[in-house]
This record gives C-alpha cells, sequence and structure tokens, in this order.
C-alpha cells in the first residue's frame, strides 16, 4: 500500500499563468466540493472573479517560487510551456512543493523538436521522417534534393506558428530563409527540422501522467488555420471540439497510449527523466495509423477549454492525485454523452499584428454560455483586449448541433472592434452513435 498525503481542508492552489486554458483550468477546479483557495499569477480579469491574482509574470521564475513558498501553497498547476522550459517545476520541487507540470528536461519533448524526434526515434514511436539543420546552406540543399512537399519547423518555442506546411519547392525555401536568415522565430529557428507530410485527420490526446501511471483524457481537435475552411496562417488555435467519438469508437485512444505514450515516457525515463505532469500528444491519423505531429508539455490550448468542462471528477482529486504520484488509484470519469465546442474571439490583425486597447462588451453572466478571458485586461475599470486571442467561448450540449448552436448563440452578444470567429468549430465533428 502507498500512504497518499491528504488533501488538506482549503487547500491553497497557485495557477500559473493568464490565457483561456488556465481561466478553464480554474473554472473547473472552483466546482470543487471541497474550500479551495485559489491563486493565479498574473491570471487575467475573468480568472479575477474566481481566484486571487497576484502580479507576477509567468516566466518570473524566482519571484513565483518565493510566492509559492511564502504562502504556503499546497499545489502549483503550471499552465503555459515558458515557465516549464525555464525550470519552474524543478525550482518549486526542490522546495518539497507539489507540482503539475514536468521538469526543464521532460519539458523538451515540446522546447526542442529536434530532442522530440530522437526520442520518439529510440522509443520506435510513428511519426514523419525528419532532418535537422543548423546551417540554412546543407537545409536548402536538403530541400533542394527531396522536393516539395515538405514541412519546415523551427526547432524551439514558437507560440504555435513555427510550422509552415509547404506544398511547393518554393515555399519551402522560403520558410527555411525566414527561419534561419530573416530570424522570424528569433533563436529559436537557428535550428530547422524538415519533415515529410504526413496526411489525415488531426486528434489532440492530452493525458494526465504522474510519473508512472497514464491516464488518457477525451480526445479533443483544435482547428488552426485563422480562417473557415482551414483557410489563411496557423494561429495558437481558433476553436476546438471534444470528443473526436470516432477515434474513441476505434480504440485509438488505448492504442496510442501503448505505443506512444507509454515507450516515450520508458526512454525518457531510461534517460533518468520522470515525468510528471500533462503530457499533449498531437496526431495525424494516417493511412497507417496514429503518428506524431508533435508533443506538448502541458494541457493544451484550446483543447484544455472543451475537454475539462466534460470531465465528471473532481479536478483537484486529479491534479493532487497527479503532483503526489497516486493516479493509479484515483478514479477519473468523463461525461459520457456530451459534447463541447469552443470558439476563438480573435483581435483585429490577429495572428500577424493583433491590435489592442478595444473595449470588449461582454453580457454580464454567463447564462448564454460561458466566456474564458484570455487577451484581456482591465483599463480603468474597463474591459479591453490585449493580445491576439481575446476570448474563448464555450458550448456544451448532448449533441455537436446543440453545442454548436449554443456557442456561435453566445458569440454574437459579446462585441469588440475588428473581432474575427471562425463560424465552421466542430461543422464536421462525428455525433455520438453508440
Ligand atoms: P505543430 O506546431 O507542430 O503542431 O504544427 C502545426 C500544424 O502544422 C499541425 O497542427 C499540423 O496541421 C501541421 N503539421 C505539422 N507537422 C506536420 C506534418 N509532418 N505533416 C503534415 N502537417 C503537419
Ligand atoms: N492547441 C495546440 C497547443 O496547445 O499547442
Amino acid at each position: 500500500m502507498s500512504h497518499h498525503s491528504p488533501i488538506p481542508l482549503a487547500p491553497r492552489i497557485l495557477i500559473v499563468g493568464g490565457g483561456a486554458r488556465e481561466h478553464a483550468i480554474a473554472w473547473k477546479l472552483a466546482q470543487s466540493d471541497r474550500n479551495l483557495q485559489l491563486y493565479a499569477a498574473p491570471g487575467n480579469p475573468g480568472m479575477a472573479q474566481l481566484c486571487t491574482c497576484v502580479p507576477i509574470s509567468a516566466s518570473a521564475i524566482e519571484e513565483l517560487v518565493r510566492f509559492a513558498v511564502a504562502e504556503r501553497m499546497d499545489l502549483v498547476v503550471i499552465g503555459p510551456e515558458q515557465p516549464l522550459a525555464l525550470g519552474l517545476a524543478d525550482a518549486l520541487r526542490e522546495q518539497g512543493m507539489a507540482v503539475v507540470g514536468p521538469s526543464q528536461a521532460a519539458a523538451r519533448l515540446e522546447t526542442s523538436k529536434s530532442f522530440a524526434k530522437e526520442v520518439m526515434k529510440r522509443a520506435g514511436v510513428p511519426t514523419a521522417q525528419a532532418e535537422s539543420f543548423t546551417d540554412a546552406a546543407s537545409a536548402r540543399a536538403y530541400v533542394e534534393a527531396h522536393g516539395a512537399p515538405l514541412v519546415v519547423k523551427a526547432d524551439g518555442l514558437a507560440a504555435g506558428k513555427g510550422v509552415t506546411v509547404a506544398r511547393t519547392l518554393a515555399e519551402a525555401l522560403a520558410a527555411v530563409d525566414e527561419a534561419m536568415v530573416g530570424e522570424k522565430f528569433g533563436t529559436a529557428g537557428q535550428r530547422v527540422l524538415i519533415e515529410d507530410l504526413l496526411v489525415g485527420p488531426e486528434v489532440s490526446l492530452m493525458c494526465f501522467v504522474d510519473g508512472e501511471t497514464v491516464v488518457p483524457m477525451l480526445p479533443a481537435r483544435d482547428h488552426k488555420p485563422v480562417g473557415d475552411g482551414d483557410t489563411g496562417p496557423n494561429t495558437g488555435g481558433m476553436g476546438a471540439f471534444a470528443p473526436v467519438y470516432d477515434f474513441i469508437a476505434d480504440g485509438l485512444d488505448d492504442e496510442v497510449v501503448e505505443n506512444i505514450v507509454r515507450p516515450t515516457l520508458a526512454t525518457l525515463r531510461a534517460d533518468g527523466i520522470d515525468y510528471q505532469g500533462v503530457l499533449y500528444v498531437g496526431l495525424m491519423i494516417t493511412a497507417t495509423g496514429p503518428a506524431v505531429i508533435e508533443f506538448n508539455a502541458r494541457f493544451g490550448d484550446p483543447e484544455t477549454e472543451v475537454v475539462l468542462p466534460l470531465l465528471r471528477s473532481d479536478l483537484l482529486d486529479v491534479l493532487w492525485a497527479l503532483a503526489n504520484g497516486h493516479l493509479a488509484d484515483t478514479e477519473v470519469a468523463w461525461a459520457d454523452n456530451e459534447a463541447a465546442v469552443c470558439v476563438v474571439l480573435a483581435a483585429d490583425g490577429y495572428p500577424e499584428h493583433p491590435r489592442t486597447g478595444d473595449l470588449i462588451t461582454l453580457p454580464p453572466t454567463t447564462e448564454a454560455g460561458v466566456a474564458f478571458y484570455a487577451g484581456t485586461s482591465r483599463q480603468d475599470g474597463l474591459l479591453v483586449t490585449s493580445g491576439g486571442r481575446v476570448l474563448t467561448l464555450l458550448g456544451v450540449g448532448k449533441s455537436f448541433t446543440a453545442a454548436r448552436e449554443q456557442v456561435y448563440r453566445f458569440a454574437r452578444t459579446v462585441h469588440f472592434p475588428g473581432q474575427h470567429m471562425r463560424t465552421d468549430i466542430a461543422a464536421t465533428a462525428v455525433e455520438r452513435t453508440i
């Protein structure tokens, strides 16, 4: 028998980050039957209704650790990738703190695409064939020799925008030059990965991982291009839906855990790296089965905003078990007959040049639906836009049709100058048939 550390009576929880994903985590935690004391750094005006927001940036590692220790946090949940890349989870664990988020070494699955490839290769995990380059001339020569189509990826973190799916040789060469000569992605593009094009529908499968036990969440689908019909440049995500019923019906969730997640974690462990956090697997369902497009070392955004609303267990129980290593003994239950759809309201000019400072008007409460706040701030008491993805609106129903109706009805009641959204999120989602 393992000894479980019990959840304190009034647990103090710090959520690091201030986007719609972190708002959704706070919103779900706030549904707990327990008396939670929620804190957010830095949080946002929406999270401020649920949490005490402290003005510490998600990348200010020393300040975050000082705050968590001084305020005796019982649990820290790390939302974004930057603090993971900077070693926040390691620094907190050194102080004996329970943390949801992998170490800096484990987070390299996300922060270095070439590291992730190398691990997958050793683990025998299906993924696109790829080569990594640090000088533009060799990258160009490879592109010329290989021919289009090709996918060109900045190695490091690029806010979801470092990938070009090049259909022609000219596009592939331009993408190499942009990353390596133009330094569009800064140091993240000093190394590029050039990989084969995979074809098929995409699925995001996030898993709770406590170092040992892997518990998959419901599968979701993100919509990355900015425009309807998947047109225009890629964004951080314009909307999502969950669950992906056809994926579950084919048993692909279990297949991905067995053939992709477990071998990847075992390969890390052989290098002395334990993974404790959420592992996001971005998949392409190819003709020969699921293949990995990318790993993220955290909850996905906007997937989290559709997956957590379908969780029936208390999220605190799950995250507590994850951070304390006893997920194997914890029930993780999901709604079995509900569909969730979220739609991102984006700022004028997003993704290239998002404009900020536009006044947002929103219906007072949430009868119409739930709004997760992202690029928003308060100025003289008024809610204004402060980033590219402004709000993520949620609809939940007994079918995708019902969930879509709800979220798009809600969207018509929210206004800011220059706002835009996709009108086809979940339009092709397969309804539950079993
Ligand atoms: P990533 O940032 O790695 O998720 O890539 C962004 C998007 O580019 C993905 O969601 C896919 O739509 C596309 N993509 C990435 N890698 C490939 C690939 N090897 N083949 C086809 N599409 C890809
Ligand atoms: N939705 C993709 C991501 O979170 O990076």
